[in-house]
C-alpha cells in the first residue's frame, strides 16, 4: 500500500489542486473548475495546455500594466540583490521611504502620514483602528461605530467584513462575532444621472441621529466593486465630506479598487474634488506583482492618535513595508505617472461603451454600465460561473463573473484588437444565456 506521501506525489497537479487547495469562495468538496496558468505576458495569460487567453480581469483590478512588465521585473530583480525583506520595527529602508514620498505626492492633500501593510483588508482594519483610536485619544469614548451604505465591499477580515453589505457580505453567518455598524440604503443616484438631493436623505438622517456614536463614515468612492459593481454620483461624496465635517466624524475612503486610474481619475475621490481623513490603497499599488497596501491619513489624525493613550497605533504586521513590494510599487507608480494612462483608460472606456452597448437589447440583461476601464453587464438572474468561464476560455478570454454580473477591467495596456475580442466574446456569451 502506498503511504500518504507517495500518493500525494503521484497524483497530477490538477487533481492535487482539486482535493487539497482551497480557492477563493468555493467548496472544498465540489469546487469550481480552475485553469492552470503557466505564464503571463502583457494582457495575455498562457494556460499550461498552451492556449492563450486575453485577460479581462487584471487579476482583480491589480495588474494595470499587464503581466511580466520589464520595468517591474527589473525593479524586483534589483531589489532582490539587496534584500527581499527586513522587519520594519526599529528599521527603515529606502524603498519604503521613496514609496511614501511618492504616495504623498500623488494623493490629495493633506494626506501625508502613511501606514504600509499587507493587503487591502488589512489596510481597512488599520483605517478602522485609526478612526477608533482618534476618538478614544480625544476622550470621546462613545464614537466607536462606523456608518456606511448598502452594497459595499471592503474585504474579508472581521473588521472589514462588518462594513460590507450586511446581506451579500454574509453578516448572518458571522453575526455572533461581528461588530454592529450603521448602514444607509443603496445610493440611488447613478454616476451619469442628474444629481438629486433626496438621494442623500437617508444617509444624512442616520448621521444626524447617531453621530455621537459614529467614529467614521467608510465608503468606496464612486464605484462600489465586489458588492455589486455600482457607479454612484460623485456629488454624494462631496456632500458626505461636508456632513462628516459638520457632525465631527472622520471620512475613510477605500480606494483599494478605484485607486490608480481605474475610474478615469487617478483616485475615485478626484471625481468629487474631495480628500478623506483616511485613505486605503492596495491592489494596483504594486501593479499586481505582490501584495502590499497602505493606509494614509493626515497629520491631524496621526497627532491626535499619538497624543492619546497608549500613544501609538496598535498595529504592526510582520511583513509591514516589505522592501521588495515597496520597490515594485515605486516602479509601478513611476510607470503609471510617466505613461499616458488617462488616454488609455479613456480609449478603453470609449470602446467598452460602444461595444457592450448591444448587450442591452437582450431580454436577459438588466443593465450595461461603463466607467473608466470598467465594463459591467448585469443580468436579470445569477449566472452559472463555471459555464460562462468555460465558454469564455473556449473563445480565448478570461473573465470571472459573480452573482448576476459579467464584468471586465482589463490592464490599461490592452490593445484595441484584444479589447474588441473581449467585448465580442462577452456579447456572444450573453446571447447564449437566452
Ligand atoms: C474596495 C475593496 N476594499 C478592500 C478589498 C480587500 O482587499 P484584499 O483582497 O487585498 O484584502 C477589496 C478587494 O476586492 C476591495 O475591492
Amino acid at each position: 500500500m502506498m503511504d500518504q506521501g507517495n500518493f500525494l506525489m503521484n497524483i497530477n497537479s490538477q487533481e492535487f489542486d482539486r482535493t487539497h487547495l482551497w480557492h477563493p469562495y468555493t467548496s472544498m468538496t465540489n469546487p469550481l473548475p480552475v485553469y492552470e496558468v503557466e505564464s503571463a505576458h502583457g494582457a495575455r495569460l498562457r494556460l499550461a495546455d498552451g492556449r492563450e487567453l486575453i485577460d479581462g480581469m487584471s487579476s482583480w483590478w491589480a495588474a494595470i500594466h499587464g503581466y511580466n512588465h520589464p520595468v517591474l521585473n527589473q525593479a524586483a530583480e534589483q531589489q532582490l540583490q539587496k534584500m527581499a525583506h527586513v522587519m520594519f520595527g526599529g528599521i527603515t529602508h529606502e524603498p519604503a521611504v521613496t514609496l511614501a514620498r511618492t504616495l504623498i505626492e500623488l494623493t490629495p492633500a493633506p494626506l501625508d502620514r502613511i501606514f504600509l501593510c499587507d493587503s487591502g483588508s488589512v489596510s481597512v482594519e488599520v483605517s478602522i483602528k485609526m478612526a477608533m483610536q482618534y476618538w478614544q485619544a480625544k476622550g470621546v469614548k462613545d464614537k466607536t461605530r462606523m456608518l456606511t451604505v448598502r452594497g459595499g465591499y471592503h474585504g474579508d477580515t472581521f473588521g472589514a467584513m462588518a462594513v460590507c453589505d450586511p446581506v451579500s457580505g454574509m453578516h448572518s453567518l458571522f453575526h455572533a462575532i461581528l461588530p454592529q455598524h450603521f448602514f444607509a440604503p443603496l445610493i440611488s443616484c447613478g454616476f451619469y444621472e442628474p444629481w438629486n438631493d433626496t438621494c442623500l436623505d437617508p444617509f444624512r438622517e442616520l448621521l444626524q441621529k447617531n453621530h455621537k456614536k459614529i467614529a467614521a463614515v467608510i465608503l468606496e468612492p464612486v464605484v462600489q466593486g465586489a458588492g455589486g459593481m455600482r457607479f454612484y454620483h460623485p456629488r454624494f461624496l462631496t456632500e458626505a465630506r461636508k456632513l462628516c465635517d459638520h457632525y465631527e466624524t472622520l471620512l475613510i475612503l477605500d480606494e483599494i479598487a478605484t485607486g490608480f486610474g481605474r475610474t478615469g481619475e487617478l483616485f475615485g475621490c478626484d471625481h468629487a474634488g474631495i480628500s478623506p481623513d483616511i485613505m486605503c490603497l492596495g491592489k494596483a499599488l504594486t501593479g499586481g506583482y505582490m501584495t502590499l497596501a497602505a493606509t494614509l491619513t493626515t497629520a491631524k489624525v496621526a497627532e491626535v492618535i499619538s497624543s492619546g493613550d497608549p500613544g501609538l497605533l496598535m498595529h504592526g504586521p510582520t511583513f509591514m513595508g516589505n522592501p521588495l513590494a515597496c520597490a515594485v510599487a515605486q516602479a509601478s507608480l513611476t510607470l503609471l505617472t510617466s505613461s499616458s494612462w488617462q488616454k488609455n483608460v479613456k480609449t478603453i472606456e470609449t470602446i467598452l461603451k460602444k461595444e457592450l452597448h448591444s448587450c442591452r437589447q437582450h431580454p436577459a440583461v438588466a443593465d450595461v454600465r461603463v466607467l473608466g476601464a470598467i465594463g459591467v453587464v448585469e443580468m436579470k438572474n445569477p449566472v452559472d460561473v463555471a459555464t460562462i468561464q468555460q465558454q469564455c476560455v473556449d473563445r480565448g478570454v478570461w473573465i470571472r463573473p459573480f452573482g448576476k454580473l459579467l464584468y471586465i477591467m482589463p490592464p490599461y495596456i490592452i490593445s484595441a484588437d484584444d479589447l474588441h475580442h473581449l467585448c465580442s466574446v462577452i456579447t456572444e456569451v450573453v446571447t447564449d444565456i437566452l
